[in-house]
């Protein structure tokens, strides 16, 4: 018999099903049991009696989120046992069949609440057992939805999805690269992308002109609520536009994205305001303004973008960084700037906030190859460092280079937003903790002599490290 999912019974009232799925709760009355049975759809009322006292005796034994299989006959319940919060609150199944597929520990942690109350540690070390909440199911199928949602956004624009790779050089967003040793060549390394960025302006050179991807990008910094060591951008790249054409189709995807899947939800301002930096400062104070009516309803979200940003800043670190990546072009007008005063050109970037938060960050990019080596220059890369670093995109602009220029929203960061979830862990399956870790699989850890010798990687003690 073909097994149905708990919210399809009420359409066999009258019929015999199969139903597999959690004891999610146990009402023992001694002579009738019911058991709430869970499965991904919802909740089905099983009910055993005196009427058959084997499967009775069967149904005592079991326990809260054992994994049973019951067949029986859906009936109408009792009109006083009606319950019109759940789905199948009408109906009920008599099985006359029980079995057990697996039973269950006691779970660490309540399971049938929010969550927010229960320690994240514990949560995370059992990241399977927290996921069978609603809250966090919800979380999972609404994050497809959204990711779905997007694919056919972009293809019915006639964009490409294109995957680039994970085992690469370093691109320089701003942060530490997480490497990789290769085995054939001893001392060499690779590292994860920081996003796709150099790819997605080399597939422009490429004649791809329209590029999308769900990225997975790889960041080694601090993790913090908005913040991953690992996390996810819709990253979009195309040729022949300007940043205007840039920000209308990231406004209209976002537009469409909320009409469609939280219809319950109010943009504050369409189109999204376009604020330049100077006047973000001087009004917010900030570059990631909350434009907001009120910021206490949670239903609503203030979009905006920023432009006009400088191309350059201070950073605790350095004298003079990227305001956002060395990629970014400056304005026309201010190209002079970058032989007398470059901490005064502004560029194209622009970040697209919500509800105070830097939801995107893009850029219209440089494609004049001594431009880029000017701005490599600036940052105080060698000839070359640029070289050995950038050969490939300086290499590739030589060849017919279209303008070109993108964005890269963060879904997990647009998720928690929306979702009004305090962090972006809320919304990623297996989140790393505070100090990168996964408590589940116990990650980082440490591997085998073996596979180190094979890298011809050797781990100093700490103490040897220390004397260094
Ligand atoms: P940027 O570095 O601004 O731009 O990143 C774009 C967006 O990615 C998200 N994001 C993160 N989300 C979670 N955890 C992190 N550690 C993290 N870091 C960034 C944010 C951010 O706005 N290549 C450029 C894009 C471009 O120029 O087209 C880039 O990555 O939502």
């Amino acid at each position: 018999m073909k097994r149905i999912w708990t919210s399809k019974t009420p359409e066999y009232l009258g019929k015999k099903v199969k139903v597999i799925g959690w004891v999610n709760t146990i009402r023992s009355h001694g002579k009738i049991i019911f058991i709430d049975l869970r499965d991904r759809s919802g909740i089905l009322q099983l009910v055993f009696d005196e009427k058959n006292e084997e499967l009775l005796s069967l149904a005592q034994k079991l326990r809260a989120e054992w994994v049973i299989e019951a067949t029986g006959t859906i009936q109408k319940r009792p009109k006083e046992m009606i319950n019109p919060n759940i789905e199948t609150g009408e109906i009920e199944l008599y099985p006359d069949s029980l079995k057990i597929l697996s039973k269950a520990k006691p779970l660490p942690f309540a399971i049938d609440t929010e969550g927010y109350e229960i320690s994240e540690e514990i949560r995370l070390k059992y990241r399977y057992l927290d996921l069978r909440r609603k809250r966090l199911q919800k979380n999972l199928k609404i994050r497809q939805k959204v990711i779905q949602f997007i694919r056919d956004f972009f293809q019915e624009r006639g964009f490409i999805e294109v995957e680039t790779p994970l085992l690469t050089k370093s691109t320089p967003e701003g942060a530490r690269d997480f490497l990789v040793p290769s085995r054939l060549h001893p001392g060499e390394f690779y590292a994860l992308p920081q996003s796709p960025q150099q790819y997605k302006q080399l597939l422009q050179v490429s004649g791809i002109e329209k590029y999308f991807q769900i990225a997975r990008c790889f960041r080694d910094e601090d993790p913090r609520a908005d913040r991953q060591p690992e996390f996810t951008q819709l990253d979009i790249e195309m040729s022949f536009v300007e940043q205007e054409d840039i920000l209308n189709l990231t406004e209209e995807l976002f537009i469409k994205i909320i009409k469609n899947l939280f219809p319950e939800k109010k943009i504050t301002k369409i189109p999204f305001p376009r604020i330049s930096f100077k006047e973000a400062m001087e009004k917010y104070k900030t570059d990631r303004p909350d434009i907001r009516n009120n910021k206490k309803d949670k239903n609503e979200l203030g979009f905006c973008f920023i432009v006009d940003f400088f191309l350059f800043e201070k950073t605790a670190e350095k004298e003079i960084s990227p305001s956002h990546h060395p990629f970014t072009a400056p304005k026309d007008e201010d190209i002079p700037l970058l032989d007398t005063d470059p901490t005064k050109a502004r560029s194209w970037q622009h970040d697209l906030i919500c509800n105070g938060q830097e939801i995107g960050g893009g850029s219209i990019r440089i494609t004049d190859p001594e431009i880029q080596r000017k701005i490599f220059r600036i940052l105080g890369h060698s000839k070359e460092e640029t070289e050995q670093k950038f050969g490939h995109l300086l290499r590739a602009f030589q060849y017919g280079v279209p303008p070109h220029g993108g964005i890269a929203p963060g879904i997990d960061r647009f998720l928690a937003v929306v979702l009004g979830e305090p962090n972006i862990r809320e919304v990623i399956a297996f989140p790393k903790t505070g100090d990168e870790r996964s408590l589940m699989m116990e990650t980082p850890a440490k591997v085998k002599e073996g596979q180190l010798k094979e890298l011809h990687i050797k781990v100093l003690k700490k103490k040897e490290k220390r004397k260094k």
